[in-house]
């Protein structure tokens, strides 16, 4: 369709930043979002140049309660059809949940969770009017994972999202609509910089380190076949089996040596 176009949000950086390259690759327009315009500009420049396709961006701050509603304003004044949306920004808070501010987790839970939520709320009545639709939610491992003694909230939200995952597919299958959960483990980006744990990130042994190049072909691959869930690489799909059969406590004690900052 001419005007039909995904939708990727956190598009500059890191995973989002593939994922675009990835669709882009397979010949799909792109309205690219996240908060700096620069980057926005710049991604979207290289975007059409190299894929030769149509790309516009928006600058949105996520954390804030108006952003799906104007970003579904901006399609929709553009006339951009959206066939597939990736819900991918993100970021999480250093501290321990009893020093973060509400107001810090209530940001974070908005960008992690809320958005997700309102933005599929905005496309997924044109997506049941076209008769199909894309859905993809950038979840994580942490998703399966026990509580962890870094960012009380990120797995709690992760599970809420992979559970609204589950629902969107119950739902809207049967009309054309498919859900994609991406569960990626631990990948090289900005995330851990970003989100003030990169000192602790830093002792995760190389072989569980993956490139955002690599979850995204994966990720779009399955998210294209409709697949449900999506966990990347074999050692990560490994990681979650044994997750599946292992107590918790074994599990915990097993990554306070390979990731010390995250299970003391
Ligand atoms: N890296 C990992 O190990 C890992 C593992 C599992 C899951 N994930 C998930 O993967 C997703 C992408 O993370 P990443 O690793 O690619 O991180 P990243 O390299 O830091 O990229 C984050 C992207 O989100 C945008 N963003 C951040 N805060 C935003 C806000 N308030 N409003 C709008 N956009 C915002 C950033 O652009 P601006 O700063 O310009 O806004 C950037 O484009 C996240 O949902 C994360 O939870 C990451």
């Amino acid at each position: 369709m001419k005007n039909s176009y995904a939708l990727v949000t956190g598009a500059t950086s890191g995973i989002g930043l593939e994922i675009s390259r990835e669709l882009a690759r397979r010949g799909y327009n792109l309205i690219l979002v996240a908060r700096t315009k620069e980057r926005l500009s710049k991604t979207s420049r290289e975007l059409i140049k190299e894929y030769n396709i149509k790309c516009d961006y928006f600058s949105s701050d996520l954390t804030l309660i108006n952003s799906p509603e104007e970003i579904y304003q901006f399609t929709n004044q553009k006339k951009y059809s959206i066939y597939i949306l990736v819900n991918n920004a993100g970021y999480a808070l250093p501290n321990a949940f009893h020093i973060n501010s509400m107001e810090d987790e209530e940001k974070c839970l908005r960008v992690l969770g809320t958005s997700v939520i309102a933005l599929t709320k905005k496309y997924i009545n044109d997506m049941i009017s076209n008769g199909s639709g894309k859905i993809m939610i950038v979840s994580s491992v942490a998703a399966f994972a026990p509580a962890s003694a870094l960012q009380a909230l990120y797995g709690p939200i992760k599970t809420f999202m992979n559970r609204f995952n589950e629902t969107l597919n119950y739902n809207y299958n049967s009309m054309g609509i498919t859900s994609t959960a991406l569960c990626p483990g631990y990948t090289v980006t900005n995330f851990h910089k970003a989100s003030g744990i990169q000192d602790e990130m830093d002792g995760v042994p190389k072989f569980l380190k993956k490139s955002a190049k690599r979850i995204a072909v994966e990720g779009v691959e399955a998210m294209i076949k409709g697949k449900k869930v999506s966990v990347p690489t074999k050692t990560w799909k490994l990681i979650v089996l044994i997750l599946k059969f292992i107590p918790n406590w074994i599990f915990s004690l097993l990554s306070g040596i390979l990731a010390p900052g995250r299970y003391k």
